[in-house]
């Protein structure tokens, strides 16, 4: 099996993430913050070591401003709605994934003014300048995704957060694609929200995501109770990061995701990064080599993450993401990746294409035998796919 889905959610993980998860669960499973005996003590500090390396990796000033959430989709929401009120005005691309672009969607029904920048080229970046220019007196928030999860490309967050901070206006970013992909530094670029999930570069399990928080921005809890600190009052407690973390935690998620921060920094991210660039170059020559496929994304490499986006001449993306599971056992995501405006802008709207997503653990072996395949099915007819996306197709593995 090649797994090439990585931009969904990473596969596999470090091993020490699995022992993690089995060895947390048997040893160190209690609640923490809330009792005081020896493994709910142990607990807390297993929760509280993931938190630093996040901010390490970040360079977040205090480890108090990194949230733990459920995924990216939760500190987005969090973000969006704990910050924005009616009347606010909000600049965003109109290209995002609809974790971000769904809960702009509802606030705008609720009275928030939303401005959607269109990319400034084909390529699908944003500019600068069109953000400069939008900003009016009631501008609240810069809402931006730092990679396209479709055509990868990577926006310039340093140039937003310069006019982000010109103008005294809070920074949001997307990081789902880029945190333990990319160097983030949240300091240097004046983001005051970073969004990012623990389950695709982290290399942690699903179920872990954060969120940092600058000390100029103070979003209102989205949930409150179950903090396990402050227990004679009824009100929400209102220090970081515990006003933001009601409920009991996914603590063996946390304590996982902590061994696949531990796993990248071991490796550097810079290591990791040079690994990517050579499978991802293997990839995009060996796809513009084939007749008959189309790949997508900016041309500048140094511009783009690690994902393929192509279709392939007749077939739909679903058969081709079908012919590859069925006859070779690979698995990419085929379809629009949550994210409808960023094809319309690569003009795969509204069947989308095939994304090839790769990770650390990928191998040139391994991009070799996708383009085998894909060579053996550019060549012939589309399968019929039934109801159930299973098909019927002449082209084999062997
Ligand atoms: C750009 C982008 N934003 C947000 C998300 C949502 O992340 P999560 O599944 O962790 O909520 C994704 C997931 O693919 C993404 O690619």
């Amino acid at each position: 099996m090649i797994y090439l889905d990585n931009a969904a959610t990473s596969w596999p993980k470090p091993e020490a993430v699995y022992r993690t998860m089995d060895t947390f669960l048997r040893e160190k499973g209690a609640n923490p913050g809330r009792s005081g005996h020896d493994m709910a003590v142990a607990a807390e500090k297993v929760v509280e070591e993931t938190r630093v390396l996040l901010a390490r990796l970040l360079n977040a000033p205090d480890e108090k401003d990194i949230i733990f959430t459920l995924n990216c989709t939760d500190s987005l929401n969090l973000s969006l709605k704990g910050l924005l009120k009616p009347g606010d005005h909000v600049i965003t691309s109109s290209i995002s994934h609809n974790s971000l672009t769904r809960p702009l969607r509802r606030l705008e029904h609720e009275g928030v003014k939303v401005t959607r920048l269109l990319p400034c080229s084909e390529e699908g970046f944003v500019s600068p300048q069109d953000i400069e220019q939008a900003i009016g007196p009631n501008t609240r928030l810069i809402a931006v995704t730092h990679a396209s999860n479709v055509s990868g490309v990577i926006q310039p967050i340093e140039e937003f957060g310069e006019v982000a901070k010109r103008h005294d206006i809070a920074l949001l970013v997307d990081a789902a694609q880029t945190v333990g992909t990319l160097p983030i530094d949240v300091q240097a670029t004046n983001v005051d929200l970073l969004a990012f999930a623990g389950h695709k570069g982290l290399l942690g399990p699903t179920g872990t995501g954060g969120l940092y928080m600058s000390k100029r921005v103070e979003p209102e809890p989205l949930k409150e109770g179950g903090t396990g600190t402050v227990s004679e009052s009824e009100e929400q407690p209102s220090g970081r990061p515990y006003m933001y973390e009601s409920g009991t935690p996914n603590t063996v998620g946390i304590a996982a995701l902590g061994e696949g921060l531990r796993y990248l920094m071991s490796r550097t991210l810079a290591d990791i990064q040079t690994h990517k660039k050579t499978l991802l170059d293997r990839l995009l020559d060996g796809l513009a080599a084939i007749p008959g496929i189309t790949v997508y994304g900016p041309r500048d490499r140094a511009r783009r993450l690690s994902v393929a986006p192509f279709n392939i001449e007749r077939w739909s993306p679903d058969e081709v993401g079908a012919v590859l599971d069925q006859a070779f056992d690979i698995k990419v995501r085929a379809g629009l990746h949550c994210a409808p405006a960023a094809h319309k802008v690569l003009g795969t709207y509204p069947h989308g294409c095939v994304r090839a997503s790769v990770s650390c653990f990928n191998t040139l072996d391994e991009i070799d035998f996708l383009l085998g395949a894909l060579e053996k099915i550019a060549g012939t007819e589309p399968p019929r796919l039934t109801a159930d996306k299973t098909q019927s197709s002449s082209v084999s593995a062997h």
